[in-house]
């Protein structure tokens, strides 16, 4: 499905002559390491994906009032969202339409209005410019403010999550998710209340572009077996027997659906109705008072995979990491990771990984404090899983950075093929079995389709 109805017009081509088809080989299934380091594809991917992608920006929890604003990134323009006085989500550029000062200087806050530090012009909460210092003596009566207001995303919300788009002409969140969101219920809108961010965000700047960590995120089940062999050590992972999962795939966004639970909890549910099997393995952040709701909120497929093989972790097309699976705490017993991450460019060898810890806002509030605790021991650059990633990420780049290094490829030559499993629902590709290249494949193929679709939407305005 092409993202927003443009036609297909050339294959980027680089200053030397090479094109796009020639670094991501589709034939051999082959990605040039060229793509992680080249300054050129990187200024395009801002246009071409930053700038027609749905992106994730914030939770919106985290604005829980009117004047409440974050101060996020899309691609790398700076962005403020906030909640305006009618209630409405708005994403603004951090730019000033007088003279492009960015207008918010701090990461969060509450606010009437924006000001800008530079010569004072100050913008409503939802972007429309207000007045200007000594307006009458500088521009006299007639000053044009439509015209000054801010550049504006648009905004919507899923499962939670916001979600903004420079694109006019793309579909709504809900079709860009596509089959995807009905999975994404199944991990983040499970209760009444929902989830809500706990603390502020992580962030860390890490050397490496941030195509190595979202196709690493698209499913390399593969890694876990190697990289994260001290889970194995620490007796919280079992790969004697390889990585299995139920994949499922569409439009560039994975999820892996996993029978991890059942292993943590070491449950076996076979011959269990479907509320025993809830009630014997609750969905990792919830607590049994919970699970009446949890059973009105998802209908019966749902409940079936979410008791079976509930996808666990994944990846929104371009940028967004969803988690939901259980989690050692610190005292060694079985809490839970619920965690969204994004990855922020910030030039073509280096990102901003942006990590929030989700709770279920109507969990008691020591519930609440060891599913944070046991997110950070688990997650982000200093988590016990994720270390392995942060420091892999820039050695690859150092890879990519080399003459001879960015001649070589990455391989996904490891094909499974749709493998459905019966009675899975349907909708989206669905790749059930020792898990191979396929999602992380798909990942790249959609990268390719929007990269050769044009123009970006700057260029359409
Ligand atoms: S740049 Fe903002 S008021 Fe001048
Ligand atoms: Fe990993």
């Amino acid at each position: 499905m092409a993202i927003s109805g443009l036609e297909v017009t050339s294959e980027p081509t680089l200053r030397d002559g090479t094109t796009l088809g020639d670094l991501i080989n589709e034939d051999q299934r082959e990605v040039s390491l060229r793509v992680l380091a080249d300054p050129e594809l990187y200024r395009l991917e801002l246009e071409r994906i930053f700038g027609r992608c749905w992106i994730a920006v914030a939770h919106e929890s985290e604005l829980p009032e009117p004047g409440s604003f974050v101060v996020r990134s899309i691609g790398e323009d700076s962005v403020v969202v906030t909640r305006s006085e009618d209630g409405d989500i708005n994403v603004l550029l951090n730019v000033c339409t007088h003279r492009g000062m960015p207008l918010c200087r701090v990461g969060r806050g509450n606010a009437k209005r924006l000001r800008c530090p530079y010569h004072g012009w100050a913008f409503n909460t939802d972007g429309r410019f207000l007045a200007a210092p000594f307006e009458k003596q500088m521009y006299g009566p007639d000053m044009d403010k439509v015209a000054l207001s801010l550049k504006t995303a648009r905004a919507e919300v899923y499962a939670g999550i916001v979600f903004a788009c420079w694109d006019q002409s793309a579909p709504p969140l809900v079709d860009y998710l596509g089959d995807i969101a009905w999975y994404l219920d199944i991990m983040f809108s499970r209760t009444d209340a929902g989830l809500e961010v706990v603390g502020e965000p992580q962030r860390f700047i890490i050397g490496a572009n941030w195509k190595a960590a979202s196709e690493q995120w698209a499913g390399d089940g593969y890694h876990a077996m190697t990289l994260h062999h001290s889970l194995t050590d620490l007796g919280l992972a079992d790969y004697s027997k390889g990585s299995w999962a139920i994949n499922v795939s569409t439009m560039g966004h994975n999820l892996r659906c996993t029978d991890n639970p059942k292993k943590f909890w070491g449950a076996n549910t076979d011959g269990l109705s479907l509320e025993e099997k809830l009630r014997t393995l609750p969905p990792p952040g919830t607590t049994p008072e919970m699970l009446d709701e949890v059973m009105r909120h998802l209908s019966e497929p749902q409940l079936q995979i979410l008791t079976d093989t509930p996808p666990s972790v994944g990846q929104i097309f371009p940028n967004l990491f969803v988690w939901n699976s259980p989690g050692l705490s610190a005292d060694g017993t079985i809490s839970a990771i619920t965690r969204i991450h994004t990855m922020f460019p910030r030039g073509h060898d280096k990102m901003e990984l942006v990590s929030w810890a989700l709770v279920e806002r109507d969990a008691p509030e020591d519930v609440k404090r060891k599913a944070r605790q046991t997110s950070v021991l688990m997650t982000g650059i200093s988590g016990f899983i994720e270390q392995d990633d942060a420091e892999t990420w820039p050695a690859i780049q150092r890879s990519a950075n080399g003459t001879q290094g960015q001649k070589l490829t990455m391989k996904y030559i490891a094909v499974l093929g749709e493998q459905r499993p019966e009675g899975w629902p349907d909708g989206a590709t669905v790749y059930d079995g020792f898990s191979r290249d396929d999602p992380q494949w798909n990942w790249w193929l959609r990268y390719r389709e929007l990269m050769t679709t044009g123009p970006a939407a700057s260029e359409a305005w």
